[in-house]
Formats: structure tokens, sequence, C-alpha cells
């Protein structure tokens, strides 16, 4: 700066004619954050509300100038929300673009507002407050994603389809079970985000700078105005802290991680080769040149946000792990990581609620592959233990012979005829045939958290119950 006696921005430009040479220019880019810390403004609006009430609470400003306060700041409100605010950026950032457009509109009482605390625990607070609210929204939009994947889970608890391991196929599953899988990957980010709720749900206004201030201010009133549970307990901490914005991206790239895999499996899915799912044309585009396609744009462009969302995180976490105690302007950096993660997480859980409910099953597709690749070797061989008392090892080796003699004749395992399987191993029978469907292997495979139909209706009640 030219010169730090000047109290505020706007004098400059009345000097700043001759001034106004390029490290000036180059200072105010780099320092600015109202481009996008504007997205703040009701958090700071109401962060100010309740610090001046309580001002005034404790005698510290009068009655009649927390009541100018309290006007001006909401005539600001609703002049940022109709549009007719103009932002400066020589004011630097939301805060003092307020608080200079509140002097404007009620004369010195504004002056009162700063008492007590600093724009290191206002930001601080306006901050938490924003990814309070964020965390909350997106609680709300995975209890619909899971909601989503439950209704198609009730509707294929029995539509079978492969299961697959190292994406060849291993055993068949239901389509019902696949799904909630989904539900227990989403349901476990729901709980990370229950849990950030309650880390941050501190309020640090009134750490001042960072030690706190003489004033005889009540942190618990402003704490309990602004919805907090309690006050922060260390005032060098509260400044220089960005935990609630680091577990925010955490969560954020955790959740996208299983937004991925769930957008890589649509693509694979909505192949012609696979032709699992025809997903509806509202969540597909075409081709500028191939008239035939529908491709998966939206889980492609899922399965990239989530690269952005990893970016930020890693941004943050570079940005705040050298910092000395307490706060330093890096800080301020914090903000874009997490709006633009923000958007992307909202956008990715919106889009793939949509192409969950709206993709067209192929249960037929589904169970002609299930029934491929010999999906029921393994009910064989349990057979075998089962019913011939064979050791599980033998059992796998006489099944392996049977799976060698149907590759060579080009059939399934249900399509050998006894006499082959008997050939093999003497102790089989004709009720062998009963499990080497797939509706058969799938059925019996009733353990805890299995895939048979009766195990995922049981899944999706315990879910219905906690959505
Ligand atoms: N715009 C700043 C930020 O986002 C506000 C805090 C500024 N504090 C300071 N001491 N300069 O971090």
């Amino acid at each position: 700066m030219a010169d730090d006696t000047t109290d505020t921005k706007s004098s400059n430009q009345m000097w700043g004619g001759r001034f106004a040479s390029g490290p000036d220019a180059i200072m105010e880019e780099i320092n600015a954050s109202i481009g996008f810390d504007k997205k703040l403004f009701a958090q700071d609006i109401r962060g100010s509300i309740a610090h001046a009430t309580m001002l005034a609470h404790q005698g510290i400003i009068s009655a009649d100038d927390k009541d100018k306060i309290v006007h001006g700041l909401n005539t600001i409100l609703s002049e940022i929300e109709s549009g007719n605010f103009e932002f400066s950026r020589q004011l630097e950032d939301i805060h003092m673009n307020v608080e200079a457009r509140l002097a404007t509109l009620i004369g010195p009482a504004a002056g009162r507002l700063h008492t007590a605390r600093s724009r290191n625990d206002q930001v601080a607070l306006d901050f938490r407050l924003w990814v309070k609210e964020e965390l909350q929204k997106t609680e709300q939009m995975l209890t619909g994603l899971i909601a989503a994947f439950l209704d198609r889970a009730e509707e294929h608890a029995e539509s079978v389809m492969p299961g697959f391991t190292h994406l060849q196929t291993a055993q068949p599953v239901t389509f019902g079970h696949h799904c909630m899988a989904y539900v227990e990957m989403f349901g476990r980010d729901r709980s990370r985000v229950r849990h950030a709720i309650e880390h941050l749900d501190e309020s640090p206004i009134g750490a001042a700078a960072l030690a706190g201030t003489g004033y005889p201010i009540d942190r618990h009133m402003t704490a309990r105005a602004l919805g907090f549970r309690e006050p922060t307990r260390n005032s060098i901490d509260t400044v220089s802290d960005r935990d609630f914005a680091i577990e925010f991206l955490s969560i954020a790239a955790i959740a996208g991680m299983h937004l991925s895999r769930l957008a890589e499996e649509i693509v694979i899915w909505s192949t012609p080769q696979f032709g699992f799912v025809r997903l509806s044309d509202a969540f597909s585009t075409g081709s500028s040149i191939m008239p035939q396609k529908k491709n998966p744009d939206a889980a492609e462009l899922v399965r990239a946000k989530t690269g952005r969302i990893n970016g930020s995180l890693v941004a943050l976490l570079t940005i705040m792990k050298g910092l000395p105690l307490a706060y330093s302007k890096d800080m301020q950096e914090d903000k874009e990581q997490v709006f633009d993660a923000a958007e992307s997480l909202e956008l990715a859980i919106a889009a793939m609620t949509g192409m969950v409910r709206d993709m067209t099953v192929n249960t037929a597709r589904m169970k002609a592959a299930a029934g491929s690749g010999y999906s029921t070797a393994t009910d064989l061989a349990d057979w075998l233990v089962r019913e011939a008392g064979l050791p599980f090892r033998d059992a796998h080796h006489v099944t392996g012979r049977a799976v060698a003699l149907a590759e060579s004749k080009g059939c399934d395992l249900a399509e050998l005829p006894l006499s082959d399987l008997q050939a093999i191993h003497a102790d089989i029978t004709d009720k062998v045939y009963d499990v080497l469907t797939v509706e058969a292997s799938v059925a019996s495979r009733k353990s805890f958290g299995g895939t048979a139909p009766s195990e995922v209706r049981r899944q999706i009640a315990f879910w219905r119950a906690r959505n």
C-alpha cells in the first residue's frame, strides 16, 4: 500500500491518480477476495447482527446504535439479495464491503460494529456458517440418493445379474444387492457428514484478532444466537483453524470417489456390449456425427468432477501445512476450493440421483450374462461338499473338470448331461441340476448380508427405517 495511514480504500480513489501504478494495482488484485467471498454475504450479516445485539446487551454499545446497525444491515441484505449492491474490489472483501455500505447508510454508528472483533474471527465465523449449511444440504442430498437406490433395490430384489471380481464374472448376485452396496457407501458418507457438523458446531466469534478481547463480551450469547452448540475454547486456534473446511473436502473426496465408481459402472453397463441399463434421454446426449450413439456424458462428468474435488482437498491441505499460528493471509485461499468442491459435489449427487431413478434396467440381459462364464461353478462345488461329502478342495477340483468339459463342448454347466457329470464323479445325481441355475445360486446365499432376495429385503428394511 502506498500509504497505510489512509483508513479507507476509497480515499485512494482521490489521491490515486498519480499512484495508480503497477504495484498498487497488483497489490489490490492479489489481495482482494470480494470476487469470491461475496458468497458469504448472508452469513456475514447474520454474524454482525448477532454481534451487535450482544454488544448492546452487554452495554458495550448503546441500544440506539444497535438498532441503527441492525436496521442498516437488514437493508444491505435486501440490497444484495435483489442485486442492488455494488461490490467494490478496493474494499477487499465482503466484511469491508458491508461495513463501508453500513457507514453510508447509518453514519458514525456503523463504526461501533467492529468493537471487540476482528476480520479474523469474522471470516472464521462466516465460513463456518457457510460450511455448516453446505453440510446440511449434502446430508439431505445423500438421503435423496439413498432413497433412489432403495426404490431400485426393492424393485430388483430378485433380478439376477453377474457379480464381478477383477471385472470377471464371479458369482450371480441380484441387482437389488448391488444397489444396496451403494446404499452402504452413501450411508457412510452421510454419517461422516453428520460427524463433521458436530465437530464444527462451535462459534468462533469473539476470538477477535487472536487473543480474545478486553471488552466484557458474552460469547455464549452469540453462539446461541447463531445456532452453535457452544463457543470455541481457544482464541488462537479459533482464528487459525480451517479443519472444518478440510473435513468438508475430505468427506466430499470420499463421496466423490463413491460417485465416480458408480459413474464408471454406469458407463460400462450402458455400453451395447453389456446392455445392462439404458439411460434416459434426460441423462444422456447424442453424437453430432454418429446418429446411433447415446452417450453417458453425465456419468463421465461425475467421474471427472471427482478429480476436481480431490484437487481442492490437496490444495487446502497444502495451503495450511506450513502456517505458523495464528491467522495468515494464505488462509484466504480456502474459500474457492470449498466453493468449487461444494458445487461439484452437489451436481454430482443430483446427476446420479436422476440417473439412478430414470435408468431402465434390462433384466433379461443381466440374467443371461449372469449365467455365462460358469458363474454357478461354486454352487456345484458346494453341492459336492454338502451332498457327496467331499472335502471342499476335492470338490473344487471335480468342478474344475466339469467346467473344462463344458467349455470344450461349448455349453453351460447346467447343459451337461448327467452321464458326463457322473463320469467325472460317480456320486453326482440329477438333484445337482437344482443348484446350477442362477436363481437357485442366488437364493441359496442367505448368510447375513448375502445376496439372497430375502437378505436383500432385510437390508432394505434396515435402511428404510434409518433413511
Ligand atoms: N478476506 C480475509 C480472508 O478471507 C478476511 C480476513 C482478513 N484478515 C486480515 N487480518 N487481513 O481471510
